[in-house]
C-alpha cells in the first residue's frame, strides 16, 4: 500500500485517565486508506530528547470529519509531548505503515477481539470496520485497573464488550484468558494486541482450542519501513520486519515457545 507523509491538525487531544492521551488529528484533503492493525509513524517536534518517530497504532477513522485518531499511552518523553499537543498545531506522520488483520471471508459472530492495555488502540477500528462488513465482534478487554480500561462506550457501539481487572475493580477478576466467556463460546477467530506476555497467553489458549489467531506485535521500532532491521521477529521463513511484515502475525508463523 502506498505511504503517505502528512502534515495532521491537531483537533482534540483528551486527556483519559492520568496515563493516557486521545489524538485526533484531521487532513485538509481526505485521509488515505487504512487497514485495521495498521500504524502510523508520529514525528515528534518539541521534544529534544525524542529523535525517532514513535509508532502508534490506528486507533480509528473517522471518515466524516475526515480524522484518524490515536490512543497513547505516556511512558516516556515522546508520548508525553504527544500528550501535550494543542489544539492547530501540526503533526507530521507517515502511514499507512504494516500489514494489518486479515478480515473474514464470510460475515461471523464468532470473532473475538482480545486487547490489553494500551494495545486496546488497534481492536477499535478493527471492530468497527468487522461490524460495518456484517461481522458481530465482542471484545475482551483486560487491564490492571479500571482506570487503564479505554473507550468502553466506543467498543459497545460495535459488539459485546467483556471486561477484567487485575484488581477487579471492573469486570471478572484476574486475566483475559481466564475470563468465563472463553468456557461459554467457541470463537472461530481470535484477534489480539497487548503485552507479550497475555499475547503468548492468547496464542496458547487459541492453539489448544484450534482456533485461528493473529497477534499484532509491538517490538521497539526505528524506521518503521522494513531499512534498519531493528524490530526483527524469528519466524518459520527466518527473520522478518515486524514493521513491514507485520505487525500482525498469525500465531502459526512465530516461533514462540507456548
Ligand atoms: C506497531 C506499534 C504500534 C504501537 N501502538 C501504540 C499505540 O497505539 N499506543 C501507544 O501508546 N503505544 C503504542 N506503541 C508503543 C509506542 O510506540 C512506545 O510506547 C513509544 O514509542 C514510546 O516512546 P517514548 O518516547 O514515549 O518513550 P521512550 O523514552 O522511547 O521509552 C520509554 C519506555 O517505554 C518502553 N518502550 C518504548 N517503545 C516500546 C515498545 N514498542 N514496546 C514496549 N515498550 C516500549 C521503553 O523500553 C522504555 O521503558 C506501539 C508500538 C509499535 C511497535
Ligand atoms: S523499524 Fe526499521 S526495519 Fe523495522
Amino acid at each position: 500500500m502506498k505511504k503517505f507523509i502528512l502534515d495532521l491538525t491537531v483537533t482534540e487531544n483528551l486527556k483519559l485517565h492520568a496515563n493516557y492521551a486521545l489524538l485526533k488529528l484531521a487532513s485538509q484533503s481526505p485521509l488515505p486508506e487504512m487497514l485495521p492493525g495498521q500504524f502510523a509513524e508520529i514525528r515528534v517536534d518539541g521534544s529534544p530528547t525524542t529523535f525517532l518517530r514513535r509508532p502508534i497504532s490506528i486507533n480509528y477513522v473517522d471518515r466524516q470529519r475526515n480524522e484518524v485518531w490515536f490512543l497513547i499511552q505516556l511512558v516516556g518523553d515522546g508520548t508525553r509531548r504527544l500528550a501535550e499537543v494543542a489544539n492547530g498545531e501540526i503533526i507530521n506522520v507517515v502511514l499507512p505503515l504494516g500489514n494489518g488483520f486479515t478480515m473474514p471471508e464470510n460475515p461471523s459472530d464468532k470473532l473475538l477481539l482480545v486487547g490489553g492495555g494500551v494495545g486496546t488502540a488497534p481492536m477499535l477500528y478493527l471492530g468497527e470496520q468487522l461490524a460495518k462488513s456484517g461481522n458481530k465482534p465482542t471484545f475482551l478487554l483486560g487491564a490492571r485497573t479500571d482506570k487503564d480500561l479505554l473507550q468502553l462506550d466506543e467498543f459497545a457501539a460495535y459488539g459485546e464488550v467483556y471486561t477484567t481487572t487485575e484488581d477487579g475493580s471492573h469486570g471478572e477478576k484476574g486475566y483475559v484468558t481466564q475470563h468465563s466467556i472463553l468456557d461459554k463460546v467457541k470463537f472461530e477467530q481470535i484477534y489480539t494486541c497487548g503485552p507479550k506476555p497475555m499475547m503468548m497467553a492468547v496464542a496458547k489458549y487459541a492453539k489448544s482450542n484450534n482456533i485461528n489467531c493473529e497477534v499484532s506485535l509491538e517490538n521497539r521500532m526505528a524506521c518503521g519501513v522494513g531499512a534498519c532491521l531493528c524490530c526483527v521477529e524469528n519466524t518459520d521463513e527466518g527473520h522478518l520486519c515486524v514493521c513491514k511484515e507485520g505487525p500482525v502475525f498469525n500465531i502459526n508463523k512465530l516461533l514462540w515457545q507456548i
